[in-house]
């Protein structure tokens, strides 16, 4: 009988969001390269292409942006949730249990029609950033923040965790973080999203799932421990023993490298390697750039000795970025979800509109034909 561990190779459905070719290091968003729209186009664009396959007109897109708008505003049951929280929760913990609740303050939240699941899929767009940045807040002991009606979601989240309005330059970049992380075909938390909505179950309990798929660290925990790793290392000097210990030892993984469909480097990785030398330079930061720099030196020598195609992921470079964004390091993973909202939904518009039920199966490896023994005759 075949065996496909981890479903890997195996197609479950057709899908019109996103192509990866993994041996070229291609990533095509509804038909247009990632390097291009991350160059161009603002992240709001790319949800509007997830969502419809095209770009939007101006129009389309001030629509959008409208739609989504109201909802930065959580309803202030969540806030309380949030606030009721202890220190130290884990930040994707209470994503994960606040956009559960957003369900209570809906007067629909089990409807599966497009037009409703469109519904709360924009809704979420706000209010996932909205989340992510109050409880930051709120555990840091500041009060919450505002959004403001003139900025986009890259901005707005930006001023909801700061607390004031965002340079241009780093709304820019946050922007572009959004846009490298909005989707990508059939990853683990899309695929957990999808699988739940396929037994119709509302749309909040599939993105509360991708959410706990997400936190993991083989998934987007990855960015947080790329982090911790260069934290521990702490100088460039050090980084190559840190790779050769982590190797050495049974099952070691470095953080921020791998991935099940690239043999070659994550093109988005390419991406935000980019970045993370351009804001080295302009911030006169260099040290996490030139640690990272050394790690994937180091990491292509011994791959490349193990004849492994291990390269580095998404993941790995967007630490830097993030923390020279000023963001702290528990709060990586959750812009990870931030931007995955649009993907996920993407997938759950097209789960619901051609849904088949989600059941593989697993071979039996246990003992069949046992006798029964009454609990008061066993030893
Ligand atoms: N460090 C060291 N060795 C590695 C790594 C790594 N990061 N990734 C893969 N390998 C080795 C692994 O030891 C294995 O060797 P062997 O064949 O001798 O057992 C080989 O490469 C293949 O790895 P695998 O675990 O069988 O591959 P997979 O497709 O099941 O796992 C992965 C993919 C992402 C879980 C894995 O590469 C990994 O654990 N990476 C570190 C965590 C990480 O950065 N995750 C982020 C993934 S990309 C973005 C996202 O989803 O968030």
């Amino acid at each position: 009988m075949d065996i496909y561990r981890g479903l890997a190779g195996v197609n479950v459905d057709t899908s019109r969001i996103c192509f990866i070719d993994g041996e070229r290091g291609e990533l095509i968003y509804s038909g247009y390269d990632i390097r291009e729209l991350a160059d161009k186009a603002s992240y709001e664009e790319v949800v509007h292409l997830l969502w419809t396959g095209a770009l939007p007109t101006q129009s389309e897109l001030a629509s959008l942006r409208d739609a989504i708008r109201p909802s930065f505003q959580l309803p202030g049951g969540v806030l309380d949730l949030l606030a009721s929280m202890p220190k130290g929760t884990h930040p994707m913990a209470a994503l994960r249990t606040a956009v559960s609740a957003l369900a209570a303050y809906d007067d629909n939240p089990d409807g599966t029609d497009d037009a409703n699941v469109r519904r709360i899929g924009t809704a979420l767009l706000a209010q996932v950033p909205a989340i992510v940045a109050a409880f930051q807040r709120l555990q840091a002991g500041n009060d919450p923040v505002d959004p403001s009606p003139d900025l986009t979601i890259a901005g707005n989240f930006l001023r909801m965790v700061n607390g004031e309005d965002p340079t241009e330059a780093a709304s820019r970049v946050m922007d572009v973080a959004l846009v490298l992380h909005a989707e990508h075909g059939s990853n683990a938390s899309t695929f957990v999203a999808r699988s739940t909505a396929s037994s119709l179950t509302d749309v909040y309990s599939a993105i509360t799932a991708g959410i706990g798929s997400l936190k993991g660290p083989l998934h987007g925990g990855a960015n947080y421990g790329v982090m911790q790793a260069l934290e521990s290392i702490g100088t460039v000097a050090n980084v190559e023993q840190y790779v050769l210990d982590t190797l050495g030892k049974e099952g070691g993984r470095v953080m921020g490298f791998g991935h099940r469909v690239y043999r070659v480097m994550d093109p988005r990785a390419i991406i935000l390697k980019d970045v993370s030398e351009h804001l080295a330079e302009e911030s006169g930061d260099s040290k996490w750039f030139e640690m990272s720099l050394e790690m994937e030196r180091v990491m292509a020598r011994e791959m490349e000795k193990k004849g492994k195609q291990v390269a580095p992921n998404v993941d790995f470079f967007s630490a830097s970025v993030y923390r020279m964004l000023g963001f702290e390091k528990e709060t990586y993973t959750p812009i990870f979800a931030v931007a995955r909202t649009s993907g996920w939904m993407a997938h759950l518009y097209e789960q619901y509109a051609d849904n088949r039920l989600m059941r593989p199966r697993l071979v039996y490896e246990g003992e069949k034909g046992k006798t029964f023994v009454p609990i008061s005759e066993r030893g």
